[in-house]
C-alpha cells in the first residue's frame, strides 16, 4: 500500500511508463491513476504455467496452518483453472461459526489489477500483517467470524493468479468470475455451500466490479431458470461497496471539493484547487469528457478522459498526503507491505501458490486503461442490484481521498432506485459501536450507507477511539450479513 506520489517524483522520472509503489491504483509517469501514451489491450502471458493446469476443476491445498490458527476452522487455497492457460487464484475459510448454514461471501480488492491478498492481509482476513511485515497475528475482527470467506486474485494475472490476461473490463472480469463460481460450487468439497445465502464485498475499483458483477450474476440466474445458459444459480443476497468508484461524473467533483475541505486539513493550496475546479468545469475538461464517455460508449473517448481528469483533478489535489489515509503525508507505512511475507517461497510452497504474487499488476491495470472501464458508468447496475431487492451497502472511510466520502454520497444521492425517496427523508445518525460514535449512517428499505470516522481507504484496516482496529467494520459487516439494517450498539 506503499507508493507515495510526491516523494518518489524524482525516482519517477528513472522508471518505466507504468511504477506501482504498493498502492492499489497505479502511477503512470508520475500521474495516480494515469493512461500510458499508447494504450493497447495487449495480450501478455505472465508467469506462463509453471505447473499442469485442470481446465474446468480446481487444484486444493487444504488447511496449511496459514494465518487462521483457530481450532476446528478449516481452510483451503488453490486455483479454478478456467482453461489451460488461466488459474484464477482462492484462498477460502470456514467460517468461525456454523460453516454449513453461514453465508458466503467473496472479496475483491480494486486496481483494476490489484490482489484481494490486500482484503486478507490488510483489513479483514483471519489473521493480519504484523507492522514490521514479518509474520501475521491471528485478527478477532475477522469477518469469518460470521461468514464463510472466498477470497479471489482477478482478473487472470493479479497477485498468484496466472496466465493469458486478455481481460480488459469489468464485463469480461465478470464473466470470467462466474465460471469460476461453476467450478467452485462443482467441487464436492465446496458444492454444499451453493445453497447458502451469497455475498459480494468489494473495495475501490470495487465499485465498479461489485455492481457489474452482481448485474450479471442476477442475469446469468434469470437465464438458468429459463433454460437459455446451463449452470448453477449464485443465491445472490448482499452486495457490499467500500470506497468504490462506481459513477464518475457523479464522483470527480468530489476531489475538488474534499482537497479543499474534509474533516482533516486542507490537501493542496487554494491555486491548486481553482486550476483543477477549471479543469472540471471548462468546455470540452473533464465533466465534458466523462459525459461524453458516458453517452458514446467509445472506448478511446473514455481512455482520454481517464487519462485527462486524472492528470488534471485527481493527481494534483492530492497534495503531499497519503492518497488512502490523509491523515499522513508520504510515505505512509501503514497498512505494512505484503511483499516479503508474500514473497516466501516456503509460503507459497505451503499454501499451493505457483506463481510470484505482486500487489498490482501493471499489464492487468494497462488493459483496462486502454478500454477507459474506469470512467464508464456502474451506477445502473447498482441501481439494478438494489432494485432487485439485493441487500446492499455503500460504506466509505472518511481519511480516504482516493475514493472520498464526498464524491461517494453524491453518488448515492444520484441512485434511482424504490428507496429514493424514504433516503433523501433520513438523517444521518451515529452509528455507535460498543457505545461510541463511529461514523454516521443511513438506512432506506434493503440499502444502507454508513461514513466511518478515522478510517482510511481500506475501512477494516484502522480504528477510532478506544474501539480495536477494524471493530466497526465488523459491526457493519455482521449487521448486513445477517439481512438487518445499520443499526447503534
Ligand atoms: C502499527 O502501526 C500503526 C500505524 O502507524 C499504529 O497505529 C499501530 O498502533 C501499530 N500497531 C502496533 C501493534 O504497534
Ligand atoms: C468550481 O467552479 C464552479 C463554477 O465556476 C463554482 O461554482 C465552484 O464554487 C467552484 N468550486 C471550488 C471548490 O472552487
Ligand atoms: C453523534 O454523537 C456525538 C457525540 O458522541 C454528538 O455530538 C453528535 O451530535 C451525534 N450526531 C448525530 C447525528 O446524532
Ligand atoms: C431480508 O430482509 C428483507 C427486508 O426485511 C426481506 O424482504 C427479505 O426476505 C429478507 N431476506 C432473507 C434472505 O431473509
Amino acid at each position: 500500500m506503499l507508493f507515495r506520489l510526491s516523494a518518489f517524483t524524482a525516482l519517477l522520472a528513472a522508471l518505466p511508463a507504468v511504477s506501482v509503489f504498493g498502492g492499489q491504483v497505479p502511477v503512470v509517469n508520475g500521474v495516480l491513476g494515469g493512461v500510458q501514451t499508447t494504450p493497447k489491450v495487449k495480450t501478455d502471458v505472465i508467469n506462463a504455467a509453471p505447473a499442469a493446469t485442470t481446465p474446468g476443476k480446481l487444484r486444493v491445498v487444504e488447511n496449511s496452518g496459514i494465518c487462521e490458527t483457530t481450532p476446528g476452522v478449516n481452510q483451503a487455497s488453490g486455483y479454478g483453472d478456467l482453461a489451460s492457460d488461466k488459474s484464477i487464484w482462492f484462498w477460502f475459510f470456514e467460517s468461525r461459526s456454523n460453516p454449513d448454514t453461514a453465508p458466503l461471501t467473496i472479496w475483491l480488492n480494486g486496481g483494476p489489477g490489484s490482489s484481494s491478498m490486500i482484503g486478507l492481509f490488510q483489513e479483514h482476513g483471519p489473521c493480519r500483517i504484523t507492522n514490521d511485515s514479518k509474520s501475521v497475528k491471528l485478527n478477532p475482527n475477522s469477518w469469518n467470524q460470521v461468514s464463510n470467506m472466498l477470497y479471489i486474485d482477478q482478473p487472470v494475472g493479479v497477485g498468484f493468479s496466472y496466465g493469458t490476461t486478455d481481460v480488459g473490463t469489468s464485463q469480461a472480469a465478470a464473466e470470467d468470475i462466474w465460471n469460476f463460481l461453476q467450478i467452485f460450487f462443482k467441487d464436492t468439497r465446496f458444492s454444499k455451500y451453493q445453497k447458502n445465502d451469497f455475498a459480494l464485498w468489494t473495495e475501490s475499483y470495487g465499485g465498479h466490479y461489485g455492481p457489474t458483477f452482481a448485474a450479471y450474476f442476477l442475469d446469468q440466474n434469470a437465464a438458468i431458470a429459463k433454460g437459455s445458459v446451463s449452470g448453477l444459480p449464485i443465491n445472490l443476497k448482499v452486495l457490499g461497496v467500500g470506497d468504490g468508484l462506481t459513477d464518475p461524473l457523479s464522483q470527480y467533483p468530489g476531489y475538488i471539493s474534499y482537497a479543499a475541505s474534509n474533516p482533516y486539513h486542507a490537501l493542496v493550496s487554494q491555486s491548486v484547487i481553482t486550476r483543477a475546479n477549471t479543469s472540471f468545469t471548462r468546455s470540452g475538461g473533464c465533466r465534458d469528457q466523462i459525459a461524453q464517455c458516458d453517452s458514446t460508449g467509445d472506448q478511446d473517448v473514455c481512455s482520454e478522459a481517464q487519462s485527462f481528469c486524472n492528470n488534471n483533478i485527481l493527481s494534483p489535489l492530492a497534495g503531499n498526503y497519503d492518497v488512502y489515509y490523509v491523515l499522513t503525508r508520504n510515505p505512509d507505512p501503514y497498512p505494512p507491505a505484503l511483499d516479503t511475507y508474500l514473497g516466501s517461497s516456503a509460503l507459497m510452497k505451503k499454501i499451493g501458490a505457483q506463481s510470484s504474487w505482486e500487489e498490482t499488476n501493471d499489464d492487468v491495470y494497462s488493459n483496462f486503461a486502454a478500454t477507459g472501464d474506469w470512467m464508464t458508468n456502474s451506477r445502473p447496475n447498482l441501481e439494478k442490484v438494489i432494485k432487485a431487492g439485493v441487500r446492499t451497502i455503500v460504506y466509505d472511510g472518511d481519511a480516504d481521498y482516493i475514493l472520498n466520502f464526498h464524491g461517494v454520497e453524491a453518488m448515492v444521492d444520484a441512485l434511482q432506485t424504490q428507496f429514493t425517496a424514504t433516503y433523501a427523508k433520513q438523517q444521518f445518525a451515529n452509528f455507535t459501536v460498543r457505545g461510541q460514535a463511529a461514523g454516521l449512517f443511513k438506512n432506506a428499505g434493503t440499502f444502507s450507507y454508513v461514513r466511518i470516522f478515522g478510517a482510511g481507504h481500506e475501512v477494516p484496516a484502522y480504528t477510532h477511539g478506544s474501539l480495536s482496529t477494524g471493530e466497526a467494520a465488523l459491526q457493519m459487516f455482521s449487521q448486513i450479513m445477517s439481512n438487518s439494517s445499520l443499526h447503534a450498539t
